[in-house]
C-alpha cells in the first residue's frame, strides 16, 4: 500500500531538525502511528479513549510514581530497549529493568550484614564472586541491591511501617572478589495496579504478577556497570513475568535447608536459603566498542 500523502507531508516536515537523531526518530514515530491507525482503522471514539488513557496516565506521575515507566514495562518496551543496547554473547552477567523501587543512598554494609530490619520472612545467605570476563577477580566491585519484603512490598512503597533501609544495602567485594550477605527470600509481587496500567492489565485479560526476585547494581571501574535482578526457581510468576524481565541465567537455585546442625551452626532456630551467583562484569571498553559499532 502507498504511503498516505498525510504520512508523507509529516515526515517532510520534520526534515529541518537541527539533530538528525532527533529527525529520524520523529520520522519512524510518524510513520509507525501512522499505519496503526490505518491498520487498525481508529475511530474517533478509540483515538478520544486512547488520549483519555495517556492524559491519565501522565496525570498519575509524580516525583515517586511513573506510570509511564510502568506503562512501557508492561508492554515489553523496557525489556526491548535492554535487548537491543545489551545484546547477549559478550561473556557477561544478562541485564534486566531497573525497576521503580530503586532507591539511592542505600546503607554501606560490611560483608555478611543482614539487609532485614524487620522481623517475619525465612532467612536466606546469598553470596558469589564478581569476575571479569577472563575469570579473574574484581576487587572491590561495589553491589547495591534490593528486593521486597514477604508480603511483596520495597520500603519504599511502606515507608511508614516498614524500617529505613529495611532489605537495601550497598556491598563490595573482597581481594578474592567474593560478596555474601544475608536477608529474607524475596516474595513474587504484583506491580502497581491502583492506575491506569492496572486497568489496562484487567482489561486484557492479564495478571499483574512478577516472580520473586533481589535486584542488584553491579559497578566496578573500569567494568560496565550492570543492572539485573536473580530470579528464584520454582516461582510460579517465571514463565509470565508482567514486565517480561526474566532471562533464564538469571534463575538460580535457592537451596532450603532443614538439618538441625546446619541450622545450628547459622545461629537460627528455623530452616533458611542459601543462594550463589557468579556475576560476569564486561570491559568499559568492549561496551565502548560495541555501542560505537552499533551506531
Ligand atoms: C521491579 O522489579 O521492582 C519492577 C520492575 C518493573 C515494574 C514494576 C516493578
Ligand atoms: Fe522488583
Amino acid at each position: 500500500m502507498p504511503e498516505h500523502p498525510l504520512t508523507t507531508a509529516v515526515v517532510e516536515s520534520w526534515s529541518g531538525a537541527a539533530d538528525p537523531r532527533l529527525r529520524d526518530l520523529m520520522a519512524a514515530l510518524t510513520r509507525h502511528l501512522h499505519a496503526f491507525v490505518e491498520e487498525v482503522a481508529l475511530t474517533p471514539q478509540e483515538w478520544e479513549q486512547g488520549i483519555g488513557f495517556l492524559t491519565a496516565t501522565g496525570q498519575m506521575c509524580d516525583d515517586v510514581r511513573q506510570e509511564f515507566i510502568l506503562l512501557s514495562d508492561t508492554m515489553g518496551v523496557s525489556m526491548l530497549v535492554d535487548a537491543i543496547n545489551n545484546r547477549k554473547g559478550q561473556g557477561g552477567t544478562e541485564s534486566t529493568v531497573l525497576g521503580p523501587f530503586y532507591a539511592a543512598g542505600s546503607p554501606e554494609l560490611p560483608l555478611g550484614a543482614n539487609i532485614a530490619r524487620e522481623p517475619g520472612g525465612r532467612p536466606c545467605f546469598l553470596s558469589g564472586h564478581v569476575l571479569a570476563p577472563d575469570g579473574s577477580p574484581i576487587e572491590g566491585a561495589r553491589l547495591d541491591v534490593w528486593h521486597s519484603n514477604s508480603e511483596g512490598f520495597y520500603n519504599v512503597q511502606q515507608l511508614d511501617t516498614q524500617p529505613a533501609g529495611n532489605l537495601r544495602g550497598v556491598f563490595h567485594t573482597d581481594a578474592q572478589g567474593r560478596w555474601w550477605f544475608q536477608s529474607i527470600m524475596p516474595s513474587s509481587y504484583p506491580v502497581p495496579e491502583d492506575g491506569t496500567v492496572g486497568n489496562l492489565l484487567r482489561a486484557m485479560g492479564r495478571h499483574a504478577w512478577r516472580p520473586a526476585h533481589v535486584h542488584f547494581i553491579i559497578s566496578a571501574p573500569g567494568f560496565q556497570t550492570l543492572t539485573t535482578h536473580l530470579f528464584v526457581n520454582g516461582d510460579q510468576y517465571l514463565d509470565s513475568d508482567a514486565v517480561f524481565g526474566v532471562k533464564d541465567s538469571l534463575i538460580v537455585d535457592f537451596v532450603r535447608h532443614d538439618e538441625p546442625g546446619e541450622i545450628a551452626e547459622r545461629g537460627l532456630s528455623e530452616p533458611f536459603f542459601t543462594a550463589e551467583y557468579e556475576f560476569v562484569l564486561e570491559r568499559a571498553s568492549v561496551a565502548a566498542e560495541r555501542e560505537a559499532v552499533a551506531v
